[in-house]
């Protein structure tokens, strides 16, 4: 692992520790990585009308997206799992709208468990080329 896949895999760790995730107890941390280099991260928000809950990835982009940040490289998704965490339907629509065809690295609290690119993550995806 590079220095830099490391420094995003430990933000992703720590953001999950502010995971509010009282419902599913099931805590996920973010890190998307800019490409000026700028990690933004992100946990799961939960609620308890639960269709409300969002996850690490989407409160990353929207935190990113707020902020002026555009542009990205990579996210990591880190959940306390032995399998991968991968993100789900929700989070991969925005993640190609947003981010296009990122590398998603997916993590637990030990190691990296590997990555997928986006467009294996959504094939076939909708998106505004197709609002015309
Ligand atoms: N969750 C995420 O934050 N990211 C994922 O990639 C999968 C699921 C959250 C949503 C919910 O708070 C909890 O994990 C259980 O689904």
């Amino acid at each position: 692992m590079t220095p830099e896949l490391d420094v995003l895999v430990q933000a992703a760790r720590a953001a999950r520790l502010h995971a509010h995730a009282p419902f599913s107890t099931f805590h996920v941390g973010a890190a998307l990585e800019a490409h000026d280099g700028r990690i933004i991260t992100g946990c799961n928000v939960e609620n308890a009308s639960y269709g409300l809950t969002i996850c690490a990835e989407r409160v990353a982009i929207f935190k990113a997206i707020s902020e002026g940040i555009r542009g990205f490289r990579r996210i990591v998704v880190v959940a306390d799992t032995e399998a991968p965490t991968p993100p789900c339907g929700a989070c991969r629509q925005l993640l190609w709208e947003f981010c296009g065809d990122i590398e998603v690295i997916l993590a637990n609290l030990k190691e990296v468990k590997g990555s997928q690119r986006m467009a294996a993550l959504l094939p076939l995806p909708f998106d505004a080329r197709l609002l015309k």
